[in-house]
């Protein structure tokens, strides 16, 4: 399922998750308490890590066509967060086309994620083949506005790195970034697998957790069969990860809270769902399906999957 409506900003007002009886709201509407979430997950998991094998390890030869021998590539980076991704791949983008100028725009909506690319950049001096254009908005926004300046510039790499689930119609979304690509151009999208512990409990638990419309439980298995459905072509790779999330079984434990929002998504899930909503979902990730038990810790399936759209002839 790849289209919702009615659109929702994602710092509008506060929308509840699943029906009118759920207490549960987003955790996306308090843009503090997630980043606060999103950064103990980083910490926490080898979700950084396995990116970066991936970037050092395979996305060389993915770079490696674009651009077509032209002296700019266009790069476009939607949902950059604090850029930490965005640049290890500029990196590497330079490293193959190391006498090209590099036109980066980047589309993210949290003016402290923007703000924290902006420091990353400047301590970089580096980066001085890249120019960029920060764009503080919405992937939607973006689309808005570029097709009000009636723009024709083309993009030579485009990447989605775990934002698709930020945005309404994650369909129209990829369709419209392809419609900008460049002959060789690609996009590159990350988001969980459908084979991950996130893949399953959004399965067993899609009608209370996923029933948003700010955001939205899309693995990369929606987003296959989506492109299926549409004849696209792609490559898909699986990165293995996992994510400690043994504090979240500890009753009261701050950052357990915390890890258990990001999980569901949801704002102080521990202390807002049912006690059989939260029961069921203690239980079902230290189940098997979704984690193993090592050495008295509980690893959660964080396996992310990785998809690579070329420019259709
Ligand atoms: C999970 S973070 C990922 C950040 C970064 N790509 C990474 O992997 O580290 C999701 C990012 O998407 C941004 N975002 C949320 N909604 C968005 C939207 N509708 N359009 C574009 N970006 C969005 C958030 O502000 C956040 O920085």
């Amino acid at each position: 399922m790849l289209s919702f409506s009615p659109p929702v900003s994602l710092y509008a007002m506060p929308v509840t998750l699943g029906t009118m009886a759920s207490p549960l709201k987003s955790l996306v509407i308090d843009d503090n308490r997630y980043q606060e979430a999103f950064h103990l997950f980083l910490e926490r998991s080898s979700e950084h890590q396995c990116m970066r094998d991936f970037i050092q390890k395979k996305l060389p030869d993915i770079l490696a066509s674009i651009g077509d021998g032209k002296s700019q590539l266009n790069v476009i980076g939607v949902g950059s967060g604090a850029g930490e991704i965005d640049l290890e791949m500029l990196s590497e983008l330079h490293q193959k086309h190391p006498k090209v100028m590099v036109d980066n725009e980047v589309v993210e909506p949290s003016s402290q994620q923007l703000h924290n690319y902006k420091v990353l950049v400047s301590q970089k001096p580096e980066l001085n083949y890249a120019k960029f254009t920060w764009n503080k908005m919405t992937a939607s926004e973006f689309e808005e506005q570029w097709k009000l300046k009636k723009m024709t510039k083309k993009a030579d790499f485009i990447h989605m790195i775990q934002m698709l689930y930020y945005v309404k119609d994650p369909g129209a979304t990829i369709s419209f970034f392809q419609s900008l690509l460049d002959k060789n151009g690609k996009i590159l999208i990350i988001l969980v697998s459908g084979a991950s512990g996130w893949g399953k409990l959004w399965r067993t638990y899609r009608t209370q957790l996923c029933n948003t419309e700010i955001s939205q439980c899309v693995t990369t298995g929606d987003i296959k069969s989506f492109l299926d459905s549409k004849g696209v072509n792609y490559q898909s790779y699986e990165l293995l990860s996992q994510m400690d999330i043994t504090e979240c079984f500890t009753e009261g434990d701050r950052k357990g809270e915390l890890l258990l929002d990001f999980l569901t998504e949801a704002l102080n899930f521990s202390k807002t769902a049912s006690p059989e909503l939260k029961a069921g979902v203690l239980k079902l990730l230290r189940h098997p399906d979704c984690s193993v038990e090592d050495k008295g810790r509980v690893i959660f399936n964080n396996n992310l999957g990785v998809i690579v759209i070329d420019q259709q002839t």
